[in-house]
């Protein structure tokens, strides 16, 4: 049963006020030609870098972003990271008190904080042992209620991308909206579904400059979707939802992608050396594959280990807490300087493998 684009009405989909409500419309909103006086916003006309609002659709790093991704500009919602996309895909299409949206355990937990705060149901389905998508338990779980699914390929914190095949079948077989977290996909060689918007109506690709890019800090996260959908976000956003500082950093760093490359292939380097160094640690017991820029790792004694190395001034992140991940701790791929020193933390710590 394919889910066709004639069939699919998005404003079938996004809750009744978001679809009738009148949305702000800023100075920069209603005027767009070109004027050299601005007297329409309220701003201090003498010169700072900052006196002006920005662009709040952010249309030339739309433009430059758009080739590189893809996808048409019209086919981008920029946010205070992707973290913002989520919330806003939650406010638009899911009805609080009502819907639900779906997730697979254990993911990124923004999610459900996301939707908790807007007292939307949680779904919960466990990922399979290898960590891939339980088709027939989503396919049980699924009623009217759900609104979107949300998949995170590679996933956060078990670091595999999921399986290809296993994510086009719930794009095309949900009525709902299917919400792709490719955070990570810059340190793989899988192609990104953004590539595949025309293909499938009910998809949202998530993207960030937090990882890969290195600018979390600057708070850029993407969105791509149908023009339909982007243009139901922009409806919600805040108005300039992202600064001046941030659009002009932005179009910077896409003219500059060498960096970012090098950076993925000296960080899959150091994944891969640090996945054969940690194996081989008494206090191992496992490291499971990844396609991101972490490891998960089980030890003997998580919490023990994670307060050692604390103790030495070195934080990972404890999952032992966390569905399917007992014992586990998640290690963000450092610099080879920084990896040397948790490997050597990491020898001193007296425990025999199990
Ligand atoms: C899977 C996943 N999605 C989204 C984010 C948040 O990204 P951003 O910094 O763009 O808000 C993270 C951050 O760790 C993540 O792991």
């Amino acid at each position: 049963m394919k889910l066709g684009k004639t069939i699919f009405d998005i404003n079938t989909l996004v809750r009744k006020n978001v679809l009738t409500m009148k949305p702000y419309s800023s100075a920069r909103d209603d005027f767009k030609g070109e004027a050299d006086i601005f007297l329409d916003a309220n701003e201090n006309p003498y010169p700072s870098p900052y006196n002006r609002y920005p662009d709040p659709l952010q249309w030339k790093v739309k433009e430059k972003l758009a080739p590189i991704k893809k996808v048409r500009p019209e086919q981008i919602f920029l946010g205070n990271g992707s973290d913002e996309a989520i919330d806003l895909v939650i406010r638009a299409f899911c009805e609080p008190g009502t819907d639900s949206i779906l997730i697979t355990d254990p993911t990124y937990g923004m999610y459900a904080v996301c939707a908790d705060v807007n007292a939307v149901n949680v779904q919960r389905v466990t990922l399979t042992t290898d960590f891939d998508i339980d088709l027939d338990k989503i396919w049980k779980i699924i009623d009217p209620t759900t609104k979107v699914i949300f998949l995170c390929s590679p996933n956060n914190p078990t670091g595999n991308l999921l399986n290809n095949d296993k994510i086009k079948e719930v794009m095309q077989k949900f009525r709902g909206l299917v919400v792709i977290d490719e955070a990570y996909i810059d340190f793989t060689s899988s192609k990104s579904f953004a590539e595949a918007l025309d293909e499938y109506p009910n998809l949202i690709v998530l993207q960030t400059f937090s990882k890969a890019w290195g600018l979390a800090g600057l708070r850029l996260g993407m969105a791509f979707a149908s023009r339909d959908i982007i243009n139901i976000l922009n409806k919600i956003k805040y108005p300039y939802n992202v600064n001046i500082q941030t659009q002009d950093l932005a179009l910077k760093t896409l003219a500059f992608q060498r960096q970012k490359e090098q950076w993925v292939i000296e960080i899959i380097e150091q994944r891969k050396r640090m996945e054969t160094e940690l194996s081989m640690l008494p206090i191992t017991k496992k490291v499971y594959h990844s396609d991101s820029n972490f490891l998960l790792v089980q030890v003997n004694e998580a919490v023990k280990t994670y307060q050692f190395l604390m103790n030495r001034g070195i934080i990972v992140r404890d999952r032992s807490n966390v569905t399917l991940c007992n014992d586990c701790l998640r290690i963000t791929i450092g610099t080879p300087a920084e990896n040397v020193r948790l490997l050597k933390a990491l020898k001193e710590m007296k425990s025999e493998k199990t």
